[in-house]
């Protein structure tokens, strides 16, 4: 092992690191778009239920175990165990997160490098190169290749710089600029006509859904998603914080924020598709549903900026800028899974460990955009469909079944001395042990029947 472990420096800085792994492209893009495909607030209502009582839980278990082994997802798990049996599947479920979390950004990369190539159009169209525009906004090997890697450099570079001065240090900075450019952009957005239509449909619950499975199924896959949950980012995370904070406060708190940044961007997205229909754009498919997969973020909002004049080439802007921090701040948070393990067991340094893992996980985006129809949505599909309920059923095993509950005592009690008696320590041992992975298996089952 080479070196101290890093640690975040403060509570904010860990709030800020995690709020920025959880606050992602599946907050601006896949909630107001699963909202919108789902029957409007009934979605909304469902979404916040299953965050609080199924994924806040899983949340804890990773950051409990987490800041208990003080490593990383591998070693923290196979740690666990007490028996040579239960440490050999601790650590197989170490390196299946490691493997479903290294995917996640293989793909995730791939996005984010349409964002920034989208986020370079305005800029062509102040300076009058609209050849390049068009360049930038039409699908190419060449273009995906070269944003991607861009993107990747970016993650590779703060993540090489360590967990205070790389992920807290940024986290700390990018936030507070997500926040303020969503809040610009819903405020201008409000404004135009149309807008009032989209929230109605955003706002008002058609209850008659609420017990729809396919409505569950994406609100729980939704969640655990979001949350970054079930591949050890958040165990990793939570290694890094200190024995002086209350684990389930700053839980809440993440979960809170993600939440909450979620919904607020629903208020930007789903008003945004209705000002678009006013504007005489289409924003349903063949099949009368709404448009809510990439020709919405590429085509609906790119024309509605389009036809907002001048003001358009700043909303436009302001928009792949925001997806583009929100992607950079997950894509951290992804890459330190198998950074952390990679640094913890060889003798490579945190800068070679970053560069060669994170060159070996852009080859493997460049695969796929070599073979993007056949393995795009396969990537997807077995990570976020999959792999992460799997595993965030694992993860409620280890620290339900595995973790000795004196050692959980002990863990929640650091930085929350009063917790034997609180609400939280009533159920949650339960809740991990028997509630979560049922629900979660359930669910799971109920998808893959569907
Ligand atoms: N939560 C992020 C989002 O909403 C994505 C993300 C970051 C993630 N780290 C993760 C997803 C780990 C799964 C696992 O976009």
């Amino acid at each position: 092992m080479s070196g101290a472990r890093g640690q975040f420096s403060s509570k904010t800085g860990f709030v800020m690191a995690a709020a920025g792994s959880a606050v992602g492209l599946g907050n601006i893009w896949g909630f107001p778009t699963q909202t919108a495909s789902n029957g409007g607030a009934a979605f909304v209502m469902v979404y916040f239920i299953l965050a609080f009582l199924l994924a806040y839980p899983a949340l804890m278990a990773e950051l409990i175990i987490g800041r208990h082994a003080n490593a990383n997802v591998v070693s923290a798990l196979s740690g666990l165990g007490r028996k040579p049996l239960t440490r050999f599947i601790g650590a197989g479920v170490g390196y299946y997160g490691i493997i479903v979390a290294s995917l996640i950004l293989s793909f995730y990369t791939i996005v984010a490098g349409w964002m920034i190539a989208y986020l370079g159009e305005p800029v062509t169209a102040v300076l009058g190169a609209e050849e390049a525009g068009t360049w930038l906004t039409t699908d190419s090997v060449t273009r995906n290749l070269i944003f991607g890697s861009g993107f990747a450099f970016l993650t590779m570079w703060i993540i090489g710089s360590g967990i205070e001065n790389g992920i807290e240090r940024w986290s700390t900075r990018l936030m507070p600029v997500l926040i303020g450019l969503l809040l610009c952009l819903i405020v201008y957005v409000l404004t135009q006509d149309g807008a009032m239509e989209g929230l109605k449909v955003y706002l008002l619950p058609d209850l008659s859904r609420v017990t729809d499975p396919k409505l569950i199924i994406d609100a729980l896959g939704q969640a655990f998603f979001s949350l970054s949950l079930g591949v050890g980012t958040m165990l990793v995370y939570g290694s890094y914080l200190s024995k002086e904070e209350s684990l389930p406060r700053l839980g809440a708190i993440v979960t809170f924020v993600d939440c909450g940044i979620a919904f607020t961007a629903g208020l930007l997205i789903i008003p945004a598709i209705y000002v678009a229909q006013h504007n005489g754009l289409t924003i349903y498919n063949d099949a009368g549903e709404l448009i809510a997969g990439p020709s919405l973020i590429f085509q609906v909002l790119p024309s509605l900026f389009d036809s907002m004049g001048a003001a358009g080439t700043f909303v436009g802007f302001a928009f792949f800028a925001l997806m583009s921090i929100a992607a950079l701040t997950s894509s951290i948070s992804m890459l330190e899974v198998p950074v952390s393990m990679t640094v913890e067991k060889t003798k490579l340094n945190r800068k070679q460990s970053t560069y060669l893992i994170g060159l070996t996980i852009f080859a493997i985006s460049t695969t796929i955009i070599f073979n993007f129809d056949l393995l795009f949505t396969f990537v997807i599909d077995f990570t976020t469909k999959y792999s992460e309920p799997l595993l965030g059923v694992m993860l409620c095993i280890f620290a339900g079944w595995v973790m000795h509950r004196d050692k959980l005592l002990a863990e929640v009690s650091a930085g929350h001395p009063d917790i034997e008696n609180s609400f939280f320590w009533k159920i949650w041992p339960t809740y991990v042990r028997f509630v979560c992975p049922v629900l979660i298996l359930i669910t799971f089952s109920q998808s893959m029947a569907g």
